[in-house]
């Protein structure tokens, strides 16, 4: 892919997710123009549907409202007391919410998100949800605004499909993990007979789906820059050949 390709991608991901977090205020859900970002209003494969009724609960409406994942990757990472997570393309801000409770004061949960539209609405459902340990960032997933060896967690719903750039997310995030830390991330998967052209045939890029890694090359990328321990579950179909996954990985300790 071109460098132009890649921006074209890039500035269409940011427009439909700027659109999404503006419809949060002008209606009653995240929605998108021609039902093609990560596909809330086209089936039961994306939203808050994908959360129990007591995390829902736990939210302000606007949060639960702006749900755009595939999945719920706090309810995989098995959070603690005092740990510093961090949620990559944080949107409305749902699952940093979640996890700032279940770390608790001491802990800390940063959100990143590179869209300005959706960090001004998360920062609101933060003030609405009077979470005081959370941190919304602008960024790219590709090149994180953090410190080396500076998290213990790493979440992410949805979003590591659409980045033009995965190599780099993966390296970025081996690099922010403290040694010993752990990712719990949803997102949408293809199976391995699907070549990317036939991705490509079964949705948009910024819907969630032509971007999809295949289980391979997920497994293939994350194990390149050192990651350990791999797993990649399919959960639910989202489209023929193409998942919501739950990908559990870590990055080893030194010997
Ligand atoms: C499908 S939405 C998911 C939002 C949120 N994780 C959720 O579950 O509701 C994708 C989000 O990722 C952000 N995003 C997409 N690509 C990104 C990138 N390369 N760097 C930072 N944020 C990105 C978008 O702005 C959007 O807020």
């Amino acid at each position: 892919m071109s460098t132009t390709d890649h921006d074209q991608l890039l500035g269409q991901v940011r427009d439909r997710y700027a659109a999404a977090a503006i419809s949060v205020n002008d209606r009653t859900a995240a929605s998108c123009c021609e039902n093609s970002c990560c596909d809330v209003d086209a089936g039961e494969g994306f939203g808050a549907a994908l959360y129990t009724l007591d995390d829902q609960a736990e939210l302000p409406d606007a949060a639960r409202l702006a749900s755009l994942g595939c999945g719920n990757p706090t309810a995989v990472a098995a959070l603690r007391d005092g740990e510093t997570v961090l949620d990559l393309g944080s949107g409305g801000g749902i699952d940093v919410l979640l996890s700032a409770r279940r770390v608790g004061p001491t802990g800390k949960v940063y959100g990143l998100d590179m869209t300005d539209e959706m960090l001004h609405l998360a920062r609101r459902n933060a003030d609405a949800a009077g979470a005081t340990n959370v941190e919304f960032l602008k960024g790219r997933i590709e090149a994180i605004p953090l410190p080396d060896a500076s998290v213990d967690v790493i979440i992410s719903n949805c979003v590591i499909n659409l980045s033009v750039d995965k190599p780099a997310v993966l390296a970025e995030m081996h690099r922010v993990l403290r040694p010993g830390g752990r990712i719990g991330i949803s997102d949408v998967v293809a199976e391995d007979r699907l070549s990317p052209a036939q991705r490509q045939e079964r949705g948009s890029y910024v819907g969630c789906i032509a971007g999809a890694l295949s289980r391979s090359e997920y497994r293939d990328g994350l194990a390149a820059v050192g990651f350990d321990d791999i797993a990649i579950e399919f959960t639910h179909q989202v489209a023929d050949g193409l998942h919501g996954a739950i990908v559990r990985t870590s990055k080893p300790r030194p010997r």
